[in-house]
């Protein structure tokens, strides 16, 4: 919570210089001020907490920091809110006071078990600890709490701004206009535990230190640490030490003319005083550099209409020598783009890796035989730090299948911390409905309606637009649809070009915006369709390369579809088990897998399907053979030829004679594997099946082959070769 320049901290700092604690100062600014209720209790039980912590040894960082931040923002409260009457306050100032009692109270009650007292021993108390969370970890929960209560604090007052002017004549704008108000110049501190990000924080810090190099755009999804990395920068000793560093949370800043009274505001300059906004933030700039952050800009970039404006002053601020911009905004493109010079960057997901760091970071109470089941719920976190925290906390002490079955029936909704009014940073929902309910979403009412198509789709787009407009969804502009979803960072491109959504926002949207039936019914006659046209052909089939270039992009797509329309209603959408069928022969040739089959056969006859239940039975067989399960294999087929047999399925019988004995000649089993082969040639020859027959002949001289019976097999391979080559008659 290093500020140096920002006014407020810096008297804060001063008055603890002097007075030594942070107790001390609270005691001085606030006995006898006039306060009303809910600030009087606020404060009260600020200065209890304070004075739990302050009997700690002083030298343990963890814990002057914390009385540090509350005791800043406190003193920042005080400064806006003190003095003023109960029906002074606006109702959403005394909500917010409310919650930071809710906040501070929290901390006081999980405070006491930690029996923090004067001759408390790390080193001795730390082993008792280890179980649960240690001191330090519940220290700095309290210190992101209570940052956080300081940015709500800074939101809350600046949605007091409330004033309209012509947006056209920001700077003609008379003062008088704008209401006197003290906006907190308080910066966060990036999260204690953060990951993942030094190689964006590096490179942003090398940016910004070059005043010939461009300005800072961070873009992403939201939750995905925007506001955490600009923070990072701020806290950068190689910024810090060579700018004032201001903070601009731009949430509720709907108008220009509220964006440079803000920044106004965190530069240290009174907005009261009268005279021109524009000339007074240039008289501000003129005094030494300053790194500028505004974040989440996209809430006055989107707010619709000010985009002139907006654009002015970021060209103002731009062009200023002293300036160097930071910008945190949901997108994935910057504002103002023709008119300021920026080195975008966007926020991947965080990797497993660092996932479970910031995992562990916060909940250490994991097992090693829960770890698998971990690795599912960060899977479906998809490498978003907010949900990860969220996901963290939420765990406790609970195990984590149990998480995953809460999971099954609630989705994202159970990533959020306990909390009276939920906000973007404490609720996944909450923060994916923000973006969901942007105005650059709510102008396309197509853009939500094809984000929940791409949600069907676990591997996302693989052809991107291209193929968008071949499916043929009935949308009537797919591309501006598509476009919105990118630009609200709702979507992504990835780098192979397909399309892709985070695993969270999809999973949201698969439980609360799934597409409509009309467009559901189009996607997935676009997979039938595929399946029906490659699934069936051969390795020597003339279309197989085209096959391979089209289905196998689409593999874990196609499964996901048509498993799905399987288990949903008795037989399935017309068309659809049939396509599975010859979808699970594509599977045989290239990734050999049962999952489809296996759905196809528990639903047989049901599904619809005309072919008969045995061939199901050998081609899972057969898939059950490629990937070595051959105990598997050899069940379905002896069950295949009981059937077969039962209806004299001579064909089948032969099928599965052969197959029983490829299974049996793969496991080394050699005289099973002759009389199954012996059987197979036997009705292969008795129905006239030359390349049946051929087949099984193969198959023996190999076996001879391997036993080292070399004369018997070149008389198998011979009598294969002629069988195969007798001209038909
Ligand atoms: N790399 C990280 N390591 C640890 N925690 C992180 C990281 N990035 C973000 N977080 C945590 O995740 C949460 C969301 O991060 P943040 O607020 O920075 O996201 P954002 O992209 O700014 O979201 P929004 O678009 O809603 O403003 C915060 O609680 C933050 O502390
Ligand atoms: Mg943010």
């Amino acid at each position: 919570m290093e500020h140096p320049d920002g006014p407020n901290w810096r008297r804060f700092d001063a008055a603890l210089e002097h007075s030594k604690t942070v107790l001390s100062v609270l005691g001085a600014i606030s006995d006898g001020l006039v306060m009303c209720e809910p600030l009087k209790g606020a404060v009260g039980l600020a200065k209890e907490v304070v004075a739990m912590i302050e009997k700690v040894r002083k030298n343990e960082k963890a814990c002057t920091e914390l009385a540090r931040r509350i005791g800043a923002l406190i003193f920042v409260i005080l400064n806006q809110l003190g003095g003023k009457k109960e029906e002074e306050v606006p109702d959403h100032l005394r909500s917010y006071l409310g919650n930071l009692a809710r906040t501070l109270t929290d901390i006081k009650h999980g405070l006491i078990p930690l029996k923090l007292h004067k001759g408390f021993s790390w080193a001795s108390f730390g082993s008792a600890l280890l179980r649960r969370e240690s001191v330090a970890e519940q220290l700095s929960g309290y210190n992101s709490q209570i940052d956080h209560a300081v940015q709500e604090f800074t939101v809350a007052v600046l949605s007091n701004i409330a004033f309209d002017i012509n947006r056209k004549c920001i700077a003609q704008t008379s003062t008088s206009a704008i209401p006197s108000i003290q906006i907190s110049s308080v910066v966060s501190t990036p999260p204690i535990y953060f990951y993942g990000r030094d190689d964006v924080v590096e490179d942003a810090v090398g940016k910004l230190s070059d005043k010939e190099r461009p300005h800072i755009a961070l873009l992403g999804t939201g939750g995905i640490g925007k506001t955490s990395v600009a923070l990072a920068i701020l806290d950068h000793q190689a910024i810090k030490s060579r700018n004032r560093c201001c903070f601009v949370p731009c949430d509720s800043l709907l108008t220009a003319s509220a964006l440079v009274q803000a920044i106004v505001q965190v530069l240290g300059g009174s907005s009261s005083s009268g005279g021109d906004p524009m000339e007074k933030l240039a008289s501000l700039l003129n005094v030494g550099s300053v790194v500028l952050a505004l974040d989440n800009f996209e809430s006055p970039w989107d707010s619709g209409g000010t985009q002139t404006e907006l654009t002015e002053v970021l060209r103002m601020l731009a062009a200023s020598p002293n300036v160097r911009l930071i910008v945190t905004m949901r997108g994935n493109s910057p504002p103002a783009k023709g008119d300021v010079r920026w080195s975008p960057i966007s926020l991947d997901p965080l990797s497993p890796d660092d996932a479970m760091k910031l995992f562990c970071s916060v909940n250490r109470e994991i097992t090693e035989n829960e770890k698998p089941d971990l690795d599912l719920l960060l899977d479906k976190c998809g490498g978003l730090p907010l949900a990860i925290k969220l996901l963290a906390s939420v765990k406790g002490d609970l195990p984590c299948s149990s998480l995953l079955h809460r999971w099954e029936r609630q989705s994202t909704d159970m990533l959020k911390a306990e909390h009276d009014s939920p906000t973007r940073l404490t609720s996944v929902d909450v923060s994916i409905s923000l973006s969901l309910d942007s105005k650059r979403m709510k102008g396309v009412p197509e853009a939500i309606a094809l984000l929940g198509v791409i949600c069907s789709l676990p591997d996302g787009v693989q052809g991107g637009i291209d193929q968008l407009i071949k499916m043929n969804l009935g949308l009537k502009d797919v591309d501006t649809a598509l476009a919105t979803i990118l630009a609200a960072s709702l979507a992504f491109r990835a780098s192979d070009g397909s399309v892709k959504v985070l695993s969270p926002i999809r999973q949201y949207m698969l439980k609360h915006h799934p597409p409509s039936a009309l467009l559901y019914g189009q996607l997935l006659q676009h997979y039938i369709r595929l399946a029906d046209e490659y699934g069936d052909l051969d390795p020597n089939d003339m279309g197989f390369t085209e096959a391979c270039a089209v289905l196998l992009p689409e593999v874990g797509n196609t499964t996901y579809l048509f498993k799905q329309e399987l288990r949903r209603a008795q037989a399935g959408t017309r068309g659809v088990a049939r396509a599975a069928f010859k979808f699970t022969n594509f599977q045989y040739w290239t990734r050999p897998s049962t999952d489809l089959i296996d759905d196809l056969l528990s639903r047989w006859p049901d599904c619809g399907l005309k072919v008969g239940h045995r061939e199901g039975l050998v081609r899972r067989a057969r898939l059950r053979q490629h990937i070595s399960d051959y105990s598997a294999a050899k069940a379905d087929l002896e069950y295949a030829l009981a059937e077969s047999t039962a209806v004299e399925d001579q064909n089948m019988v032969a099928q599965c004679l052969k197959t029983l004995g490829d299974v049996h000649l793969m496991q080394g089993e050699y005289p099973q594997a002759i009389e199954k082969l012996t059987r197979a040639h036997d009705v292969s020859s008795e129905i006239g099946d030359r390349q049946g027959v051929a087949n099984c002949l193969r198959s023996l001289s190999n076996i001879h082959r391997m036993q080292g019976e070399y004369p018997q097999a070149i008389e198998k391979l011979t009598r294969a070769h002629d069988v195969a080559n007798i001209p038909r008659r």
